[in-house]
């Protein structure tokens, strides 16, 4: 299911965008955006068809279909341990709506965020969007326990929320249960509310085990906005769905109101509502598989790189991307994402401050959801090139 002969390269050269396939000169491997090669799990296409083929797409629901809330709430309850009802939950048009909503229901101009450092940009986006202010706090990568009495120190009168990533995109850190709970009374002893973007918890490395932070303890939950979405896991990402949670009805409502769900200026797509319940119900076969083959990639990925003079790499514990330490090679991250690109031809993201903030200079990010084939040849370009220079 996940070799080369099920990769349709001439769809992806198409139909992939986001700086990859269909971006990407000709004879380029994009291991850029983190968005899989492979074609979605079968049941999720008859399904999408079996509801495309009765010819009705009438509006639905604001909060959602039933079926679809219903799923999500069996994933939270069964796989998190959240005891999540369906009137928690509401569907998204993507995860980065989540965290916009989230940052517009809860944050005024002059407040602050705290997120970490390096991170995926769309937290930065959000929060200065609706004109409130990030905080880094810096998680480099590799820290093993993450000591977030330090992230006390950050904490003002105007902050009002805490962005946790876990994993976390782009270092593949996932957060112990120990993590949590200290980050969780630090909220709590705050009084500030936590986003805690899972959209890559499904992506676990063995041993690694995933908490969700919502799942710690009642008061926890309460401060806690839980997002996630089927990009990642399932390879959903232009289907836009993703789902919000937050078990406090006070900010349930408030979230409801910032999505404008109510009014159809805003609305999650019912196809992709169909698309994401046929994943959580019959698809969890599929993700397994999936996970396996990632495994072997991140594994294949990690010992090429750290052949490749003046590259470090560390084994992500979550996440399909390989986050590498290039100072060794003394050029700064857009210098070896350039030099890939043309002498390579391989396309990566360099830890620029736009993507990941400061604290990812020094290093490029891989993505490895394809094929054994396609990262063999993308990573022994790398090697031959960086190795001969
Ligand atoms: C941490 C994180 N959150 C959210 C997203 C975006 O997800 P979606 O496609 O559902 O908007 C990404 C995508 O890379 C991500 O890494």
């Amino acid at each position: 299911m996940f070799d080369n002969g099920s990769i349709n390269f001439d769809i992806l050269k198409r139909r992939a965008y986001n700086l990859r396939w269909a971006t990407v000169p000709e004879g380029v491997i994009p291991l850029t955006a983190a968005d899989p090669d492979f074609p979605c799990a079968p049941e999720i296409a008859e399904d999408v068809c079996r509801f495309a083929k009765e010819r009705y797409f009438c509006y639905g629901p604001p909060e959602g279909l039933p079926e679809f809330r219903e799923s999500m709430a069996g994933y939270f309850q069964n796989k998190r341990g959240i005891p999540a009802a369906p009137d928690h939950i509401f569907p998204v048009d993507s995860a980065a709506f989540g965290i916009y909503i989230t940052c517009k229901a809860f944050l005024s101009p002059g407040d602050e965020a705290i997120i970490f450092d390096p991170v995926d940009f769309l937290f930065r986006y959000s929060i200065e969007t609706v004109g409130a202010k990030a905080v880094p706090f810096a998680i480099p990568p590799g820290t093993d326990i993450v000591d977030f009495e330090l992230l006390e120190k950050l904490i003002n009168n105007n902050t009002k929320l805490i962005c946790l990533c876990n994993p976390l995109n782009p270092t593949g850190k996932v957060f112990t249960r120990q993590e949590l709970e200290s980050l969780g009374k630090i909220a709590i002893k705050y009084n500030l509310l936590i986003l805690s973007d899972e959209i890559w918890s499904d992506i676990i490395f063995s041993p690694y085990q995933y908490t969700s932070v919502a799942s710690v303890n009642e008061e926890i939950r309460d401060s806690t906005i839980t997002i996630t979405g089927f990009s990642k896991a399932y390879g959903l990402a232009g289907l836009r769905i993703g789902a919000v949670m937050a078990s406090n009805p006070g900010h349930y409502k408030k979230l409801l109101e910032a999505s404008l769900h109510n009014s159809t200026v805003h609305g999650a797509n019912v196809v992709s509502q169909v698309a994401a319940t046929t994943a959580l119900n019959k698809c969890v076969y599929w993700l397994e598989d999936f996970l396996k083959h990632l495994q072997a990639m991140r594994d294949l990925c990690v010992g090429e790189l750290n052949t490749v003079n003046g590259f470090k790499c560390i084994a992500p514990e979550g996440c399909y991307v390989a986050f590498v330490n290039i100072t060794g090679t003394k050029k700064n991250s857009k210098e070896v994402q350039q030099l890939l690109m043309d002498k390579a031809k391989v396309a990566v993201v360099p830890g620029l401050k736009e993507w990941f903030g400061e604290g990812a200079e020094g290093f490029i990010r891989l993505s490895f959801a394809t094929s054994e084939d396609v990262l063999a040849d993308a990573l022994s370009r790398i090697k031959s090139t960086v190795n001969s220079l």
